[in-house]
């Protein structure tokens, strides 16, 4: 299955897996982007809307749009987020007019577009000329544990399998400057790169491995499809590679940050 396919999935799955981490994301992502109230912003792949909540917050739900080709996350953020214009749409074709936007984001999106370049050039082109382009992307080789050491478990009890689905091996754009390397490439100006890093929080290792059981993002795709002796060895190796086990714990994960401005 495609990995953008993996997220035709309910809200409440993705809020439990990544979405506890795209909170805490959002807000340093809009600092990052140096949003300020009186702009008028789109979220791109907004998901059930975490970045598009923060955006809303800061500018008002009258200036922020949001777009997402998944119908449940996209209901889910028109739900959660009334005041904002929500569209079902992919970021190679927006729905919008040439300069609409002050700022253009795409949180934890660019990796899973079939086409990044034409994706990123669609960001500009809504975005006015001296206007912001901002992404973040997660380090998936690195320091987003708990999809590193999920990938990791999974190499362990399926190697050929997970070779060909480790996130951290097949994605591109989450090595340290790659997305810099794009938005340069798609014309954009005064790029700056950097990290975010941010953390969540688990009531136990069951609260982690639940929403993985759903299939939502690859990661659940992946762990969804093994038999239920190749899981329970996966549930076991990972969280062995976590060290975590009955009581609460937290994670950290690091995700690399982009901005450019539209040439004016
Ligand atoms: C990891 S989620 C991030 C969601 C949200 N931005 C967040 O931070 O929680 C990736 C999102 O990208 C969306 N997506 C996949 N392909 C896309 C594309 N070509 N254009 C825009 N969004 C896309 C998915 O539907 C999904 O909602």
């Amino acid at each position: 299955m495609p990995a953008a396919e993996t997220f035709r999935a309910p809200a409440e799955a993705y809020d439990r897996l990544v979405g506890r981490y795209a909170v805490p994301l959002a807000a340093a992502l809009i600092e990052f982007a140096r949003i300020e109230p009186g702009m008028r912003a789109l979220d791109v792949g907004c998901g059930p809307g975490a970045l598009t909540a923060a955006l809303a917050e800061r500018l008002g739900e009258a200036n922020v749009c949001a777009v997402d080709p998944s119908e449940p996350f996209a209901e889910a953020c028109r739900t959660r987020l009334p005041g904002v214009d929500v569209a079902v749409a992919s970021a190679e074709a927006l729905p919008f007019a040439d300069q609409a936007f002050d700022a253009t984001l795409a949180q934890l999106v660019v990796n899973f577009m079939g086409d990044p370049e034409a994706g990123v050039r669609e960001m500009a082109r809504v975005t006015r000329p001296g206007g912001v382009v901002a992404s973040c992307v997660w380090d998936y080789p690195g320091e987003m544990t708990l999809l590193r050491a999920f990938w990791d478990a999974a190499r362990e009890v399926d190697p050929q399998r997970a070779a060909v689905a480790d996130e951290g091996a097949i994605m591109q754009w989450c090595g340290e400057g790659e997305l810099a390397e794009l938005w340069r490439d798609t014309g954009l100006r005064a790029v700056r790169f950097g990290q975010l890093v941010v953390r969540a929080s688990y009531a136990d290792f069951a609260d982690l491995w639940s929403p993985l059981l759903t299939g939502v993002a690859p990661s659940g795709a992946f762990c969804k499809s093994l038999d239920d002796e190749r899981r329970a060895a996966l549930h076991d190796a990972y969280r062995r590679r976590l060290g975590v086990g009955e009581g609460p714990f937290e994670l950290t994960a690091r995700a690399w940050a982009v901005a450019g401005i539209v040439h004016p």
